[in-house]
């Protein structure tokens, strides 16, 4: 599993916008600056629609007078399932919405978790935050917990 004080490794994670499919890099989209990326094991699903994503929509603006550019949230589901869930829960794109459609950049982090006939291989829930390309924090939820990777508690962790 990746580590804190480790680089942000390369990858590739798509985004649909206005200009349709895109494909990002991590490296390259937090190489400067503090940015937070946030996985979630699935769109749409109880949890990560009433408690997580909206737990980081609530508290963007106290994260951006703590100098994080960029709130990220990935999921291994498609670019379109991402973008359906972004209309449904973020119309303003307060968060950026990222696919990571075949796991392989969770594979990559360490950060992979077997949900078997439920969707596969899945992101584990975790929040990680990212300065200059470094990750600086990292917080995994244990098995079904919700709590370490909230935006509360990431709040918490960035006001020391
Ligand atoms: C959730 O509540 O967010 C959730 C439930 C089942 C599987 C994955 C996520």
């Amino acid at each position: 599993m990746i580590q804190v004080n480790a680089h942000l490794p390369a990858g590739t994670l798509t985004t649909l916008g206005d200009v349709g499919l895109q494909q990002i890099n991590p490296t390259e989209l937090f190489a400067k600056g503090t940015h937070i990326l946030f996985a979630i094991p699935g769109a749409f699903t109880p949890t990560c629609s009433e408690q997580h994503l909206p737990s980081f929509i609530q508290h963007a603006d106290k994260l951006r007078q703590l100098g994080v550019e960029t709130i990220a949230c990935v999921a291994v589901n498609d670019a379109f399932v991402m973008r359906a869930w972004q209309q449904a829960q973020d119309p303003n794109h307060v968060v950026m919405f990222l696919s990571d459609g075949d796991a392989s950049y969770h594979e990559t982090l360490g950060l992979t978790k077997a949900t078997g006939s439920f969707g596969g291989l899945r992101a584990e829930r975790y929040a990680m935050v990212i300065q200059d390309g470094v990750v600086t924090h990292l917080f995994v939820e244990d098995e079904k917990t919700y709590g370490v990777s909230s935006a509360e508690h990431v709040l918490e962790a960035l006001q020391g």
